[in-house]
């Protein structure tokens, strides 16, 4: 089912810039912020191999369903699903996810500005210190503060909506082809450091010797949760930047070598966390500021520490922007293409929405704080009906429409590029996870997770 539109649309242009593109929607803060702190406090190697098992059973089919849903419609989440059917209102789906990534943005610039100051924290001078409790007061004064948080969420907000107003080749494509190689070579470094430190192989055997013991209901819930977020799924990110690539590509096996980069740099990030985190006598389940409290005491005990500080923080920069560029095309998209908005208009209504909301998150750590929602600060309630629920609901709802209700024929087509493409057994193993595995165990682990927590 392809339209033809008398606009141009723009596109990835090359098999390269597709790669560099989702998989720079797919590594962000998720792999080096939120990854090494959600497997800290959930018990380390157990965690990972659940997260590991969502990931390849749960989380691929519903990216490799996105991507399919978008090419074939080469529309936004919205317009696509009216496309694909528009006698019944499967639509809503998109709709969800363009909330999705109102909500999702709220709090990650929140995180990304964070981000932003360290590069200058870092360069100052301000987290020279080896000293856990010194670069915990360094990230306290600045999260509980008014003014600096905000105005580094703005700066985010504006440093975003620059490279979206140049539009999908020239601004996402064209950022993330340089940004992705670099930040992979800063991780090398920095895990040979990690490993070195007298101490190591305590974070070590945390991170890949399983402990079943604790795997508990809601550690599965958030595994699940992560590996949706991880692979920016569940929200129509994926349909959307799908409806950018070429009809030649092959989109099952971009999806595979996405999922297993994106894991490659989860782990890498791990292993620059939690060696560290053992050597300096931390606690691996110190939550959000995991990251920013123990980066810091690694490049102080190694040489050039500062300046390889600076780069880290100015990569993880990167990486975040990269995922944000994704997360705020879902409703640019919709907006440009269902209102006729221009994309400037578009950009920046969204841009100022965003910064109303996300300020709450910001300040959730100082005014704010007080202000809980199903007992949760903004912050953490954005942050969490995200990933443990909407997300996944999300990604029920995409795989029973391509398992269900999106002709089987059509489906099959999508897949092997009008037959082009020789992946029998893969179209049935993955028609099987979309018709059975992926709803199934998604609402299994959402009823006994969110039942568990009691939200
Ligand atoms: N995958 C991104 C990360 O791990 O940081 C986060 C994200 C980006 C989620 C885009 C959802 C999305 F649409």
């Amino acid at each position: 089912m392809k339209q033809e539109s008398h606009v141009k649309r723009e596109g990835f242009s090359s098999s390269i810039g597709v790669i560099a593109a989702v998989l720079g929607s797919a590594v962000g803060l998720g792999n080096i912020w939120k990854f090494p702190y959600v497997t800290g406090a959930n018990g380390g190697a157990a965690f990972i191999l659940v997260y590991l098992l969502c990931l390849a059973l749960v989380g691929l089919p519903v990216m490799l369903s996105e991507h399919l849903i978008g090419r074939a419609t080469k529309s936004n989440a919205v317009t696509a699903f009216k496309k694909l059917e528009p006698r019944r209102p499967w639509f809503l789906v998109g709709g969800a996810g363009v909330v999705s990534a109102f909500l999702i943005m709220a709090f990650y610039t929140t995180v990304s500005g964070w981000v932003y100051a360290y590069i200058f924290k870092s360069a100052s001078g301000a987290l020279l210190t080896t000293k856990p409790q010194e670069t915990t007061q360094v990230f306290n004064s600045l999260v509980s503060g008014v003014g600096e948080p905000l105005f580094w969420q703005v700066f985010v907000l504006i440093v975003i909506g620059i490279i979206i107003m140049a539009g999908v080749t020239k601004g996402i494509e064209r950022a993330t082809k340089f940004l992705m190689p670099m930040l992979f070579i800063l991780l090398i470094i920095i895990d040979i450091r990690s490993l070195t430190l007298p101490g190591a192989s305590a974070g070590l055997s945390f991170l890949f010797k399983p402990d079943f013991s604790k795997i508990t209901v809601s550690a599965v819930l958030a595994a699940l949760g992560l590996a949706f977020f991880k692979l920016s799924v569940g929200m129509g990110a994926m349909i959307t930047y799908g409806s950018y690539v070429d009809d030649r590509e092959n989109l099952p096996k971009m999806a595979i070598k996405v999922a297993l980069s994106d894991t490659l740099v989860s782990l890498m990030a791990g292993v620059a966390i939690f060696p560290a985190v053992f050597a300096f006598g931390f606690k691996p389940d110190a939550g959000p500021k995991l990251l920013f409290i123990i980066i810091p005491t690694v490049f102080n005990s190694m040489p050039l520490g500062r300046i390889f500080m600076v780069l880290f923080f100015l990569l993880t920069a990167f990486a975040a922007t990269g995922a944000m560029l994704s997360l705020l095309e879902v409703p640019i998209a919709y907006l440009t293409e269902e209102y006729q908005w221009s994309r400037r208009r578009a950009t920046l209504l969204t841009i100022i929405g965003i910064g109303l909301l996300g300020s709450t998150a910001t300040l959730s750590n100082s005014l704010l704080s007080h202000v809980l929602l199903f007992g949760k600060t903004f912050f953490d309630f954005f942050d969490f009906a995200t990933s443990n629920v909407l997300l996944p609901l999300g990604g029920i709802f995409i795989a029973l429409f391509v398992g269900w209700q999106w002709n089987f024929a059509n489906v099959k087509r999508e897949m092997t590029n009008e037959g082009q493409l020789a992946n029998e057994g893969l179209f049935n193993v993955y028609m099987f996870l979309v018709r059975f595995i992926v709803p199934i165990a998604i609402i299994i682990v959402l009823l006994t997770g969110l039942n568990f927590i009691h939200v």
